[in-house]
């Protein structure tokens, strides 16, 4: 790793093209920036950074706007005739947005930076950076923009002795012992990341939840990092284990309808308030794989998210409580429980409550169906919870391309309120009129100098930011620009590298889980295959809970001749899913359990089909490596080796992958491998 990874999207290196260079110039030849509030020094200050070292020479900051070529400033703070000339497009913002504009003010063409807030011209002066960056034609530009998500957030897995849970970029970037006195530059520089995409909102801490972070001690360190992350519009929030009036507040019980359990969390917002005024809330795990929650008391989650709601909600605070449940001792079909348990619950919560679930209703698989929670929860804001740490993609080693994953989820249609009813529209709140509407991004970052382990990752934390800004991107545009500000805004190592990237999931779920297949993970860790495992103490760990194999198939019957899971979903969706013939067959095995010889559209029977789905993910990551090499005068020696090596682990092990699932299934279906599948040795 280099140093120049640190600066991740926010190179700001020199620009090459003269043309653009005097375009640029021009356009900043006065900057007319009053500032004066710390989320506007701070932008100010991005663009006394940036701007020199685009541009080559030092930025003019000027006190008279008549003068100016560049404006930036509030919309309630500039004079009448230019407020009038974008009237139109601020009316339109929300309280985040911002306008770019080419007007004409006294007599020439000048540029517009402004928004309804301070925070809406932070993220308008990181787009002007972005879009200069891009080498964008300026000139004439007309451009307004507001999130449509509410709460975009980085789920940290951090733990308070700073490993990460399913961190594979070093350690936690949060370093308590130091805290709260020394303010690691890292701090900041992690907000103007996060910024720069409109990321506003942090849990700092593992949602397996230490309760010793809601106790004074650590309370004034999670002070100071707010301090700074508030500069750049981002919220903390803390995860709160459930015990916590038990463990660190010496109750005898946590007890959700107990009232000194109601009292002491009561007091203690009041405490984390009084120290950070504009505290997000809590994120919440519980009763899921072991943690506590009010079901030890005989309650249910509804009682326990509502008691900690009526805690928060005077101070303005949030309860987001997550969905991710599934017992040891229920057999239903794991992927049902999470619905099951959570849809009767629909309208019971609090306001300020949101729902969190995990895309789909396994775990963060490199394929699945969207969750069906998305969209029959009807009167319950429900936040998307993503995983951007790779934990059954590979981890840092592996190069893929999330936001692939992500779109896919988005764009799926849950029918629930008829046709176009899509993930998106119910995330962004739009389908339902949810009061907060909120996407999770469970965090990829650690200290490593390049703060996500691989380069490429990078673009995932990328990704997510830019899709909870907007959930409507596509793939292409976001590799486009994390491209351009990252590596080159060359087109020819733009083009196949962007391919590279966009094939680079579909890959990944050929050569690890081809046609629905899932959780054939090696145990504990998730890093490899290991689809024989089948003696864990949880049965619904075992990776052959998932695939099912044996002589006659392979596959999870999920129809109503099997788990029926496929009722939870719209009844059009639930019918198509019920029958393979009309089941995408990206999800065949997800839903349905058949023998060797069914036949696949393609003409393929089933076994010969997954042995090339098994063989073209390896091809395809050849064909990574290969374009790779061919980007190579494009690239300082380091980016170049740095990405060369990692694509050598990938491709051997996803031929590690293809050989260890297939040879392992080949014990059930005696079938040889077809033509052009290379035989495992
Ligand atoms: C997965 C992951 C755990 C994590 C859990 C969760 O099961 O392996 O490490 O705690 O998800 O999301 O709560």
């Amino acid at each position: 790793q280099h140093l120049e990874d640190y600066k991740l999207w926010l190179k700001y290196g020199r620009i090459e093209s003269k043309t653009v260079l005097q375009s640029y110039a021009d356009l900043v030849s006065q900057v007319y920036f009053p500032a004066g509030n710390e989320v506007l020094e701070n932008a100010k200050n991005e663009l006394a950074t940036a701007l020199p070292n685009m541009l080559g020479k030092p930025v003019e900051f000027s006190k008279n706007l008549a003068e100016s070529t560049l404006i930036i400033d509030r919309y309630d703070q500039l004079p009448n005739a230019l407020q009038k000339l974008i009237k139109e497009d601020v009316d339109n913002l929300n309280d985040e947005g911002y306008v770019i504009k080419t007007v004409a003010y006294n007599d020439k063409n000048i540029s517009l930076v402004s928004a309804k807030t301070n925070i809406g011209i932070l993220y308008g002066t990181f787009r002007l950076l972005n879009l200069m960056q891009m080498n964008e034609d300026l000139a004439g530009v007309s451009l307004a923009d507001s999130p449509k998500i509410d709460l975009r957030i980085l789920n940290h897995w951090d733990n308070l002795d700073r490993s990460v849970e399913r961190g594979y970029a070093g350690f936690s970037l949060w370093n308590w012992q130091k805290l709260p006195e020394y303010i690691d530059q890292r701090y900041i520089d992690y907000a103007r990341a996060n910024a720069s995409v409109g990321i506003n909102a942090t849990v700092l801490t593992n949602v397996n939840a230490n309760a010793l972070v809601l106790t004074p001690m650590y309370l004034e360190k999670v002070e100071a990092l707010a301090k700074v992350f508030r500069g750049y519009g981002i919220k903390v929030y803390l995860t709160a284990r459930f015990s916590a009036p038990i463990e660190i507040g010496n109750l005898k019980t946590a007890d959700p309808l107990n009232e000194e359990v109601q009292k002491w969390w009561s007091n203690k917002a009041k405490e984390i308030y009084a120290r950070i005024p504009d505290f997000g809330g809590f994120l919440v795990k519980a009763n899921s794989e072991g943690q506590p929650g009010p079901q030890n008391y005989g309650r249910n989650h509804v009682d326990g998210a509502n008691m900690m709601a009526t805690a928060l909600k005077p101070f303005g605070g949030n309860v987001i409580w997550r969905a991710f449940v599934y017992s040891e001792h229920d057999d239903t079909d794991r992927a049902k429980q999470a619905y099951d348990e959570f849809l009767p619950y629909d309208g019971k919560f609090k306001d300020n409550v949101v729902v969190q679930v995990k895309n789909g209703a396994i775990d963060f698989q490199p394929r699945e169906p969207f969750h069906p929670l998305f969209g029959a929860l009807k009167e319950t804001p429900i936040a998307m919870e993503f995983q951007i740490t790779q934990e059954y993609l590979g981890f840092s080693t592996h190069l893929v391309f999330l936001p692939k994953l992500f779109i896919e989820v988005l764009e799926a249609d849950t029918y629930q309120k008829g046709p176009g009813s899509t993930v998106a529209k119910v995330v962004d709140g739009s389908l339902y009129n949810n009061a907060i509407s909120a996407m999770a991004g469970v965090s990829n970052i650690g200290n490593d100098l390049n703060w996500t382990g691989h380069p490429f990752a990078q673009a995932n934390w990328y990704g997510f930011g830019r899709l909870a800004w907007n959930p409507y991107l596509s793939a292409d545009e976001i590799a486009e620009e994390w491209l351009r500000t990252t590596y080159s805004n060359d087109k020819k190592f733009i083009e196949p590298i962007k391919e590279m990237m966009l094939t680079s999931r579909e890959a990944v779920v050929n050569y690890m889980n081809p046609l629905g297949l899932h959780h054939i993970f090696d145990t504990g860790h998730h890093y490899g295959p290991g689809p024989w495992v089948d003696n864990l103490s949880r049965p619904d760990w075992n990776p052959v809970y998932y695939h099912k194999a044996d002589e006659n198939g392979i596959g999870f019957d999920r129809t109503d001749t099997g788990s029926n899971a496929t009722e939870q979903y719209a009844p059009f969706l639930e019918k198509k899913f019920n029958d393979p013939a009309t089941t995408p067959e990206m999800f065949l095995l997800w839903f349905h359990h058949l023998p060797w010889d069914y036949k696949l559209k393609s003409g393929n029977s089933l076994w010969d089909g997954i042995a090339l789905k098994y063989q073209k993910g390896v091809d395809q990551v050849s064909t990574m490596n290969a374009t790779w090499e061919n980007a190579k005068p494009f690239l300082t020696a380091h980016e170049y080796e740095e990405v060369k090596m990692l694509l050598q682990i990938q491709l051997k092990e996803a031929k590690w992958w293809r050989n260890a699932c297939l040879l392992y299934f080949q014990t059930f279906s005696k079938r040889p491998l077809p033509k052009g599948v290379e035989q495992p040795n």
